[in-house]
């Protein structure tokens, strides 16, 4: 492993016997009777196939996922969701009671709550707000490392960033990682990176030690409800290290498996490619849209598929479009987002019905 990683590492976790589960111990095939898992004998009709633990980390789904993302397979941990990949990370790095990691609101709220539950500390440096836009506060960030009382082992940063949308300067980022090398782990959030110009930074991985990247197949794959995502990490002894010892011995269900394979086959990634475009081309056209509506005081520039819009009264217009059946998220009584709604981008007709309400509630 390398020192940057393996420094930051729980100690405990260099030692620890990882559990080894009865997959783990022998390939399944259909040639031989398996009597090693408990597991029941008789498959129930429509569930053939569900009856076997499946496999921790199928090696065809890597390989798929290490295409996908432009890295090698065994850089990669797949996990339920990026939610369980940010749970993971901070049980590997944070000792509770002690340790903290580092956040920059307005962002996800999993980061702090995960960490909170450990327990461990939450030190935030907020976005800077510049230009109508969000900012990193890179200094902030490097001081505040450098400053703290407990060991700051994890730097989560969101980019694009939710709830607003912005992308943060790759430069920016790699130069933060190498600042904080030794220091702290950099885990940079790419939940909406195919949505992005930006793009993502994991072409950095293998020269940058502290970076962990999380991807998901929630968003522009659209298998939110099947909860499969990653982490990934240059460093293959540090993702051994978490396959190993930081997952559930069988981490993935096997029919979201099944799914994301399917989903990342070249005939169904052309399809979410297609289907990335409309979202932007739909971005774009309700953003020009909503710009029109005297309710709207500022529209922050989004490079995902979601738009965080000031409004003169935001909850009202929340509460209203909940009365008529549309569900947005007010982010009003978090600091640095008052009164702002975030809006996830719909269907072309969706989004006509929101225009609508808004024209209402005018
Ligand atoms: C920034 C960010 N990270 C992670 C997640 C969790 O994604 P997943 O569905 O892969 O657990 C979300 C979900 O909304 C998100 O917005």
């Amino acid at each position: 492993m390398t020192p940057a990683l393996h420094k930051l590492l729980r100690a405990h976790y260099h030692d620890l016997k990882g559990y080894v589960s009865a997959g783990m111990e022998v390939e399944k095939d259909e040639t031989r009777i398996f009597m090693n898992a408990n597991e029941n004998p008789y498959m129930l009709p429509g569930l053939e196939g569900l009856s076997r633990y499946p496999e921790p980390q199928p090696p065809a789904l890597l390989e798929a996922y290490a295409r996908a993302y432009g890295v090698e397979a065994d850089q990669i941990v797949m996990t339920r969701g990026a939610d369980e990949a940010i749970a993971v990370l901070v049980k590997l790095f944070c000792e509770p009671h002690k340790d903290a990691i580092l956040i920059c609101p307005p962002t996800f709220g999993i980061y702090g709550v995960d960490a909170r539950s450990m327990p461990a500390g939450v030190v935030e440096v907020p976005l800077l707000k510049q230009d109508g836009t969000f900012t990193l506060d890179t200094d902030g960030i490097v001081q505040a490392v450098k400053n703290a009382a407990n060991g700051i082992k994890i730097v989560f940063l969101c980019s694009p960033n939710n709830p607003t949308g912005t992308s943060f300067d790759h430069e920016g980022i790699s130069v933060l990682c190498e600042k904080l090398e030794g220091e702290a782990v950099v885990v940079l959030d790419e939940t909406y990176a195919e949505f992005s110009q930006a793009g993502s930074m994991c072409a950095d991985l293998a020269s940058t030690p502290n970076l962990i990247i999380l991807r998901t197949l929630s968003k522009s794959y659209a298998l939110a409800g099947m909860r499969m995502g990653c982490f990934i990490c240059g460093d293959t002894d540090f993702i051994h290290l978490a396959r190993t010892k930081a997952l559930e011995a069988y981490p993935l269900p096997r029919t979201s498996i099944e799914a994301a394979f399917h989903a990342l086959s070249p005939e169904i990634s052309a399809i979410v490619h297609e289907n990335i475009r409309k979202i932007l081309a739909e971005r774009n056209r309700l953003e020009k849209a909503l710009q029109e509506s005297a309710q709207v005081v500022h529209i922050y520039p989004s490079d995902a598929n979601f738009l965080l819009v000031k409004m003169k009264d935001a909850t009202g217009f929340h509460a209203f479009a909940a009365q008529n059946n549309m569900i947005l998220r007010d982010f009003s009584d978090k600091p640095g987002t008052e009164n702002c709604l975030r809006i996830s981008i719909g269907t072309p007709e969706e989004n006509e019905r929101l225009l609508e309400l808004l024209q209402a509630f005018s």
